[in-house]
Parts: C-alpha cells; sequence; structure tokens
C-alpha cells in the first residue's frame, strides 16, 4: 500500500519523514532497533527509548538505527535522565527528531534546536501544553489517561485532553492514549490531531520483543482490564490487572521498588513480576500483527473512514 498523506500540508510528516504520520510510543527496553525499524520499514516512525536508563545500551541502539537510513526518533524522558550523555550524543548524532517527556522540555529545547532537532513534548494536561508552547516547542504528544505506562493522576482523556489542547495553540499534534487502529486515529483527526501514537498496540505486535506471555495478556484483556496505580506518589502507571495490581489498586500505593521486575514481565513472561504496562486499548486489541499490517490496516480504516465522513460532509445532512 502506498497511499500517502500529503508532506505539504501535514507537519508531522514535515518533521518526522516518516510515509505515514504513525509513530511506535517509546518504552522502556521494549522499544529498540527490532521494533523501531519494523515501524520504520512499514512506512511509520520507530522511536528509541532512554527510560531504560541504559546509556551505552540506547547509544547502541541509536547508531543501530541510523545505519538503517530509515527515519526515526529518539526519546528523552527528563526526570528520568541521570546525566546529560545521551542528550549530547542525541545533539551530536544526526537525529533529526526527539520527543521530550517526563518533566519540563525548556532547558532541552535551545541544545536540540541548536543541533538541527524538531522536538515534541509529551504532555497530560492543557496547562503543560501552554507552557510548552511558551517555551518554543515545534510540537506536542497528547497524552491521554487511556494509555499505558507513566500517567498524570489527574486523569484526562485523550477525548478531551486534544480539544482542550487544540483550541489553544496551532502546534501539531501527535495523539496517543486509546488508539490503536484507523477508527482511533479517525477521531483523533477529527479532534485537531495531525498524528497518532500508539504504545499497548505496538508492544502486542509480532516485532515487539516482549515474551509471548505478555502479548496473550494484553490480547485477552478486556477495556476494564487495566488499573491506574500509585496516584498519590511518583510514578503513576496504567498497568494491567493482575494479583499484584490489585493489591497495590486497594492499597492505593505501590512500594517503590514495585517496578523492578519489570524487565521479567516483558522478557521472561513472569507476568506477577511488576505491573504489566498497558492501556485501556488492550480491551480492542485480539490478535498480534506485523508492524507492517498494523500500519496498512490502520492507513486504509483511516481513509474508509474519512472519505464516509468527507462524503457526509459533501451531502450537508445527516441522512
Ligand atoms: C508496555 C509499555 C511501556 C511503556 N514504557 C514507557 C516508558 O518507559 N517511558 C515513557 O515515557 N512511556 C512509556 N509508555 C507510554 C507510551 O510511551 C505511550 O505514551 C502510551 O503507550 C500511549 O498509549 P497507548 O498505550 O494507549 O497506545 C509505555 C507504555 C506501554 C504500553
Amino acid at each position: 500500500m502506498n497511499r500517502g498523506m500529503n508532506r505539504g500540508t501535514n507537519r508531522v510528516l514535515a518533521h518526522t519523514g516518516a510515509r505515514y504520520p504513525i509513530l511506535q510510543a517509546p518504552m522502556g527496553w521494549i522499544a529498540r532497533r527490532q521494533l523501531a525499524s519494523a515501524v520504520s520499514r512499514a512506512g511509520g516512525l520507530g522511536v528509541i527509548e532512554t527510560s531504560s536508563g541504559e546509556t551505552e545500551a540506547c547509544i547502541a541502539e541509536i547508531l543501530a538505527m541510523r545505519e538503517t537510513g530509515l527515519p526515526f526518533g529518539v526519546n528523552l524522558p527528563i526526570r528520568f535522565l541521570k546525566d546529560d550523555a545521551i542528550l549530547r550524543f542525541v545533539c551530536d548524532s544526526g537525529v533529526r527528531f526527539v520527543t521530550t517527556s517526563a518533566g519540563s522540555p525548556a532547558k532541552f529545547i535551545a541544545p536540540l534546536h541548536d543541533a538541527g532537532i524538531v522536538v515534541y513534548h509529551a504532555v497530560p494536561t492543557v496547562d503543560l501544553a501552554m507552557k510548552c508552547v511558551d517555551a518554543g516547542i515545534d510540537g506536542l504528544v497528547v497524552e491521554g489517561a487511556e494509555g499505558g505506562g507513566f500517567k498524570n493522576p489527574e486523569e484526562v482523556s485523550t477525548l478531551v485532553l486534544l480539544q482542550g489542547i487544540r483550541a489553544r495553540t496551532d502546534v501539531p499534534l501527535i495523539a496517543a492514549g486509546g488508539i490503536c487502529d484507523g477508527r482511533g486515529m479517525a477521531a483523533a483527526f477529527a479532534l485537531g490531531a495531525e498524528g497518532i501514537q500508539m504504545g499497548t498496540r505496538f508492544v502486542s505486535s509480532a516485532e515487539s520483543p516482549v515474551h509471548h506471555n505478555y502479548k496473550q495478556a494484553i490480547l485477552d484483556a478486556q477495556e476494564t482490564g487495566t488499573w491506574v496505580l500509585n496516584k498519590k506518589a511518583t510514578p503513576c502507571i496504567r498497568a494491567l490487572k493482575s494479583q499484584r495490581t490489585q493489591a497495590y489498586f486497594a492499597e492505593g500505593l505501590m512500594p517503590v521498588d514495585a517496578l523492578k521486575g519489570i524487565q521479567r514481565s516483558y522478557f521472561d513472561g513472569d507476568m506477577e513480576a511488576a505491573p504489566a504496562l498497558a492501556g485501556q486499548s488492550a480491551g480492542l486489541i485480539d490478535r498480534v500483527k506485523t508492524a507492517q499490517e498494523l500500519i496498512d490496516d490502520t492507513v486504509a480504516e483511516f481513509f474508509a473512514i474519512t472519505a464516509r465522513l468527507g462524503a457526509l460532509a459533501s451531502a450537508s445532512h445527516f441522512g
């Protein structure tokens, strides 16, 4: 399939160099070359994580992505960076597109811009979005509370957040949280997004490096299959329901080292070793697909829905 979006009018395409404005979300240890290159090869944008804190391994992943010649991005989770080594490396390494998250991007924007890098920041509220715009951000990843992983305890849905931010600023928006197909993509575009980012959908893709048990747990989950945990402390997270997360939910808190076993969940398939990060869209996902299938299906469904809406607009009545 080669249905393009117009690079002239879609700023996310212009900023990322991808064929489609579909990003694979940064996910610690998971969002590395195997998954990111499959997504970029399929026409989306693979994003390399640095939230694992494994600076040397992440540098090796970025270099491997650069070798492929495919477009890709890097995520810098500000609060979790031990020092500025990865920032310095990214600025010197020819990376074109960076998403920042977890903290204020103000100090990061100037060095990244000086290196010719486009910077989007992930925001869970309208207020933070406006602070980023005032600081000179190029675009925003608008992250609703439906999504998996680290969350703002003041849960605002993607639906409300996108509308609230679009009403206040004209910068390009990438919608994230609860999106796993062309329906979600069309809805996000109707609300003013120019791109989407998917985490839960790509962690359950064929090329995702996580254990079969992790993917199966996502396929098995319903839309009610996740909790938001640890709202009164940090990190606040959305994770799959399990014996362990049920206890944390009942307690209202989780131990500070609760995520220590996350790699055992990801790669050994021990689903009780740590809270298994995933979003509400797990309830919409019932099959493992390759990145290529996923992106082709999403784009085809997006255009089928927008064609229907276009016909509705041309008719100018509801039928
Ligand atoms: C398994 C998993 C791991 C994640 N790990 C991280 C992470 O390390 N750093 C981060 O900023 N976000 C992380 N996230 C959040 C994603 O980057 C993204 O914002 C979210 O998945 C989007 O919502 P969705 O899951 O509904 O697609 C993670 C999400 C998942 C599902």
